[in-house]
């Protein structure tokens, strides 16, 4: 079973390291942090230095290589920190006018450079590029609105993604948080979560972990 956290654009340097310092336990599962490109180095030194259960990912990669590309972090650059990388989040197809090309894009350079791509996927009808094995399932309107979709509907979408890539791993993300995570994670065909708010805080997040 697989929990991601996805911090999106928050926290601070002392945030990330009270954090840290909150979950070093023992995880019963794997947990993959994806903190803001300015705390992945700080986050990947603690992390290493603790000898924490815990990997890392990053929110986003850009489209290109290294090059003239003012502001964009490329794969060799991310590499360095991690293994994971978040693509087609909702909020970036949306804000920042992400369309399916740029995703697709956005995962040749993932896995150019052996970086693990997490796609996420709005409905069962987003295109997923080749080579992708994890795909999170997040329907836009149960992001960050305490209403998720139904476990349900979630699993579903998540057998409708198996019947073309068997071999993926799929989660749902969307209004997770400790009390209804179990209600997903109970379901054959979902293999975990990917959870925004409710991994902010670091004892919430335990006890989701603990009861998914
Ligand atoms: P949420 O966000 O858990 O705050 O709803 C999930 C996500 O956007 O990945």
């Amino acid at each position: 079973m697989l929990i991601i956290a996805n911090w999106k654009s928050q926290k601070t340097n002392a945030d990330v390291a009270q954090w840290l310092k909150q979950l070093h336990q023992e995880l019963p599962h794997t947990v993959i942090v994806c903190p803001s490109f300015v705390h992945l180095s700080q986050a990947k030194q603690l992390i290493a230095a603790e000898q924490m259960n815990l990997q890392l990912g990053a929110q986003d990669i850009s489209a290109y290589g290294q090059g003239a590309y003012t502001g964009e972090v490329n794969g060799t650059q991310l590499r360095e920190y991690v293994s994971y990388v978040i693509i087609g989040h909702s909020e970036r197809r949306t804000l920042l006018h992400e369309s399916d090309t740029i995703v697709a894009q956005k995962v040749v350079q993932a896995k150019k450079y052996q970086l693990e791509p997490i796609f996420c996927i709005q409905d069962a009808h987003t295109p997923i590029p080749e080579g992708v094995s994890i795909v999170a399932y997040e329907p836009p309107n149960a992001i960050g609105t305490g209403t998720p979709d139904t476990p349900e509907n979630a699993a579903a979408v998540a057998n409708a993604v198996k019947t073309t890539a068997p071999h993926a791993q799929v989660l749902y993300g969307g209004s997770v948080n400790a009390e209804n995570v179990a209600s997903f994670t109970a379901k054959e065909s979902l293999d975990g979560v990917l959870v925004g708010g409710a991994s902010l805080d670091p004892v919430q997040f335990l006890k989701l972990i603990h009861n998914a």
